[in-house]
């Protein structure tokens, strides 16, 4: 089996600094990464060039053996701000892309939409806008309107950084099943534990360099790696009340 992700050298610059140093992966088909690190690590760097958002100053992305062009809807990116248009249902949010980008009759395009949006588990509420729906609901229309695209590989940044805890989990469940289903993803989280549990590979960025990648066994549990484990233990005295 060949990666469906190839990424060789990929570096990103802004002026002098150095934002990506050269990050080397390769994705199999079905594989979901867990991508992990400190604030200003490139986390979000790292998904924007691979989406395409952000210019890299050297390297590849090849997606399928081909380098992606704008707009060929090889990936897909589902932001930490559900970006949503406010005046517009659920069901046109997801359907805006394909009627003006895809070109698709309306009709088909709506059709696509609800089912996109029955796959997140909104197949009820395709009228609604997002002003009628919960933090959650919106994250999940936006989950649905890259769906709806049919991206080869899903990008998630901090899907739910912006929701209240309750809300979190109908979105991690969201994400848990399209893993489950086979699709293939980069997930950027502070959600430890989902993380964990979810990846089939994580990704430890510092300073815009890969400076681990593992099972989550190993990056969770055994890296020997001092900028892991000091970063692990954050989170661990974040929620060390829990223990008592
Ligand atoms: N457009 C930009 N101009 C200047 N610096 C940037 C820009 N985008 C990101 N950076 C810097 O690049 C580094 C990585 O940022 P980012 O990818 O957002 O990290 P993360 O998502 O891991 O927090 C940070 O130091 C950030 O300040
Ligand atoms: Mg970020």
């Amino acid at each position: 089996m060949s990666p469906i992700l190839q990424l060789r050298g990929l570096q990103r610059r802004v002026g002098s600094t150095e934002i990506l140093r050269g990050i080397d992966l390769d994705v199999m088909p079905g594989e979901v990464i867990g991508v992990i690190g400190p604030s200003g690590s490139g986390k979000s760097s790292l998904l924007r060039c691979i989406a395409g958002l952000d210019e890299i100053a050297g390297g590849s992305v090849q997606v399928e053996g081909r380098a992606t062009q704008p707009g060929d809807g090889a990936i897909g990116m589902v932001f930490q701000q559900f970006n949503l248009w406010p005046h517009l249902s659920a069901r046109d949010n997801v359907s805006l892309a394909l009627r003006l980008v895809r070109k698709m009759p309306a009709a088909a395009a709506a059709e696509k939409a609800e089912a996109a949006l029955a796959q997140v588990g909104l197949g009820a509420l395709a009228a609604r806008k997002p002003a009628a729906l919960s933090g959650g609901q919106q994250q999940r229309v936006a989950i649905a309107r890259s769906l709806a695209m049919e991206p080869r590989v899903l990008l998630f940044d901090e899907p739910t950084a912006a929701l209240d805890p309750e809300l979190t989990t109908e979105v991690l469940d969201v994400i848990r099943n399209l893993a489950a289903s086979g699709t293939t993803m980069l997930v950027v989280s502070h959600e430890m534990g989902f993380v964990a549990g979810l990846a089939h590979r994580v990704v430890f960025l510092d300073h815009g360099q890969m400076v681990q990648t593992g099972t989550p066994q190993v990056i969770f549990s055994e890296a020997a790696e001092p900028r892991i484990r000091s970063f692990l233990q954050t989170y661990l005295s974040r929620v060390a009340w829990v223990q008592g």
